[in-house]
């Protein structure tokens, strides 16, 4: 059959899964690309439809969905221009494929592209689960998720991650109107089995 090509600036996988489930939108962190999480999402939350974009800024040559001036230090600017125009891909992606709104699965920058989404665009995402995620922007807007089924799930060892400004992220994702939940777990910045088991429960729960 004659398809039309999705027109997007975004390198992206697609793949069709089943859909009575959300799809999953998976952003990955600094330096991976739209393959990176295919396993995990494929192990925690098997058959959904996964839309997963490679981020458009390159940091001496490694893609991230955003421009930072330092590590943990971002460029605020850019940070809203990037969100809104994931946001956009989203939207165009949704009507390409006629997929329903996705779950965004995120990993460091990834998580935190995915945040800023949510804060900016309440929209566009149908819930997050945010790994080693911290607090975006200064200035986090208030929402209202309206019961979107959230995860924020932090390394109480993650050297990258200020926990002042997960903490901050988790406050304002309280207060958000969103099925929302926090786990510590005793971990670093990489994701261990714990991460996966809390993962694979979220999806069971959310379909
Ligand atoms: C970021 O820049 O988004 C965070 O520092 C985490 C990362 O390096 O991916």
């Amino acid at each position: 059959m004659w398809a039309m090509k999705f027109q997007t600036p975004f390198i992206h996988v697609f793949k069709q899964g089943d859909a009575a489930k959300r799809p999953l939108l998976l952003l990955h962190g600094t330096g991976a690309d739209e393959n990176n999480l295919l396993d995990l999402a494929a192990t925690v939350a098997p058959d959904r439809t996964i839309l997963s974009p490679r981020g458009r800024v390159l940091e001496n040559g490694m893609p991230r969905f955003f421009r930072r001036l330092a590590e943990g230090v971002f460029d605020e600017a850019d940070v809203i221009f990037r969100a809104n125009e994931l946001s956009e891909f989203v939207l165009g992606a949704r009507a390409h494929y006629k997929i329903a709104s996705p779950i965004a699965l995120g990993f460091s920058n990834g998580a935190n592209i995915a945040a800023a989404m949510l804060f900016l665009r309440p929209e566009i995402l149908a819930g997050a689960v945010l790994l080693r995620a911290m607090a975006p922007l200064t200035a986090l807007p208030n929402i209202n998720l309206n019961n979107a089924p959230v995860m924020l799930i932090s390394g109480s060892q993650d050297t990258m991650i200020p926990m002042a400004s997960a903490n901050r992220l988790a406050a304002a994702l309280a207060e958000s109107h969103a099925n929302f939940t926090r786990e510590t777990i005793a971990a670093g910045h990489g994701l261990t089995q714990s991460d996966v088991t809390h993962m694979a429960q979220f999806f069971k729960d959310n379909a």
